[in-house]
């Protein structure tokens, strides 16, 4: 195994890589992608340069919210495969170099869980304090006024009974009661299990949102007006300062800690607020990383993207996870613009965020710059595009199977129909014409992992410090490494101080070696000063064009 992964804090500086399951490789001819197919397709991700692999839920699901409602936190799904083939896909992730990670859902399960099966029974089920149920207001109406995030209330009557349950999800997902000790003790049950099986760490599903206000308020109107990816507008209609981010979430972690010490506890930590995200690892004790979603709905502003990578560096540098694109919103080559223009962006944004301390991930596809699927509304399988209503707000887009090459099937499945449409793709867009052309999207995100191994290597892991006084330059420096990305409608120079550094990347593909100081429109560079040569920058220098984190 390579070194870097054998010392504690492995992640520290990682590349991971999210692996949707059911749209990767189909490896049983059944239209779904699952764990063979994930397996056989490894050496790609070995090939491509991450550390890590992230796999989506592979577990028993009645696929309401695609595996994220969960009947059986201990086995696989039989249409994604076994628990042997999981443990042979673990086994050539480790030939492979690769570390591992699941998806652990502690804030639901699915109604056919047995825990919630069981529930249905009656108050004087064992599992009915599992899940939060509430007496309905007089008249019969929903015990609070809050919403679910795929549309409609957050409850749903007992069918049996007078009582309601909560669910932030769908009906279908009941969120579990985490003031519950045995609800606990049972997740850390899960987490022992998988941790035995050889997983290094823990994506954790909604990591804020397990606890609740106690008495339950209602939550106020919304102060602001943008909408989130994965959501309805009914949510973004709300402030939700009672339904989740509550004191006592971390606590949780705390304790999941001592259950599996030295496993990765990295948080889908869903706020788009810096300063509240990061409470999840500031600590040290808690979450070891949190995933930061700002990137994925920042403008693309040099103001706006600065904003979006400062503040969350500034107040836990190396604990966070960043994110360009996830199976939850729109790939950044469709949001950035589309077209070339939108897969230039999307790599320069991915610079931008891999040189930066902490972990990095790339999304599935992202790294052939794909863009949305065009999944038509008879087809969608997003809850939020067919129980919200909303297609256009639908996550299918970002979910549908990856273009392995070209033919039947694009190599994702043998089968006569995929389980999502294939989306509109050409050979170029194919993981097959991408690797036999060295400039492709592919080769240039391979060559950034590169630079980032080698940097690493050569221990560029000092604070960020941001470049200043440039309007349309986003630019950070890292001990001899400096990252400039050209945000605006003009070429852009770096200070003169940094024009003889050597370019080692160029999200354009432009040839490394001397440059001329022009970062080009939408183009990130990776510049490192050269050793034993014309190119150092004196302390003053630098002094005079870098605001310190302390002085921003
Ligand atoms: C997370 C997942 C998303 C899922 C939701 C409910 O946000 O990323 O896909 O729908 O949780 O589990």
């Amino acid at each position: 195994m390579p070194d870097h992964l054998c010392t504690p804090g492995w992640w520290s500086g990682a590349v991971g890589y999210e692996l949707y399951v059911r749209s990767f490789a189909d490896g049983n001819a059944d239209g779904l992608g699952d764990l063979i197919g994930a397996r056989e397709h490894l050496e790609h991700l070995a090939w491509l340069g991450v550390d890590a692999v992230w796999l989506t839920p592979f577990y028993p699901s009645p696929g309401r919210d695609a595996g994220y409602d969960i009947s059986d936190h201990c086995a696989v799904d039989p249409a994604l495969g076994t628990l042997e083939d999981f443990d042979r896909l673990l086994a050539r992730a480790r030939e492979l170099g690769l570390r591992v990670l699941i998806d652990i859902v502690p804030n639901h399960t699915s109604s056919e869980h047995p825990w919630f099966r069981s529930a249905l029974e009656g108050p004087d089920s064992p599992h009915r304090d599992y899940y939060v149920w509430r007496e309905p207001k007089d008249g019969g109406a929903p015990p609070n006024n809050w919403v679910a995030n795929f549309g409609g209330p957050a409850w749903t009557r007992d069918p049996a009974g007078r009582q309601h349950y909560l669910h932030l999800f769908l009906p279908e997902q009941p969120d579990l009661n985490w003031e519950l000790p045995a609800v606990d003790a049972e997740f850390r049950r899960i987490l022992r299990f998988w941790r035995d099986r050889g997983v290094d760490g823990f994506r954790i599903d909604v990591a804020h949102m397990l606890r609740k206000d106690p008495t339950l308020r209602d939550n106020p109107p919304a102060r602001r007006t943008t909408r989130e990816p994965g959501t309805v507008e009914a949510w973004d209609r709300f402030e939700h300062v009672h339904d989740l981010d509550q004191d006592g979430v971390l606590d949780i972690y705390r304790g999941w800690r001592t259950a599996v010490p030295d496993a990765l506890l990295l948080g889908e930590v869903y706020l788009l607020d810096p300063v509240r995200t990061t409470r999840y690892v500031q600590d040290g004790d808690g979450l070891d990383l949190t995933f930061w979603f700002g990137p994925m709905v920042a403008d693309w502003s040099a103001a706006s993207l600065r904003r979006a990578l400062r503040e969350p560096d500034a107040l836990a540098s190396g604990r966070i996870a960043w994110v360009a694109g996830n199976h939850d919103g729109a790939r950044p080559a469709s949001r950035l613009g589309g077209g070339p223009r939108g897969r230039r962006r999307s790599l320069c944004l991915f610079t931008l965020l891999a040189l930066l301390p902490g972990m990095a991930f790339l999304y599935q596809g992202d790294e052939l710059g794909l863009q949305d699927g065009v999944v038509e509304p008879a087809d969608a399988r997003d809850p939020i595009a067919v129980h919200g209503r909303e297609p256009a707000a639908g996550r299918d887009g970002a979910r549908t199977p990856i273009p392995w090459r070209t033919g039947h099937g694009w190599g994702f499945t043998t089968a006569p129909r995929p389980w999502l449409p294939y989306g509109q793709h050409t050979e170029r867009d194919t993981v097959a014409w991408q690797r036999e052309h060295p400039d492709s999207w592919l080769h240039r995100h391979r060559r950034l992992l590169e630079v980032r191994r080698q940097l690493r290597r050569d221990g560029a892991h000092g604070v960020p410090q941001w470049l200043a006084g440039h309007e349309d330059l986003v630019a950070y420096r890292r001990d001899d490494v400096l990252v400039a990305a050209n945000l605006g409608s003009e070429p852009a120079t770096v200070p003169p101080a940094y024009s003889a550094w050597q370019v080692r990347f160029s999200s354009l593909g432009r040839d490394a070696g001397s440059h001329d100081g022009v970062v080009a429109i939408d183009e990130a560079l990776v510049l490192e000063r050269g050793r034993g040569r014309g190119g150092t920058s004196s302390a003053g220098t630098f002094e005079a064009d870098v605001v310190s984190r302390a002085g921003q």
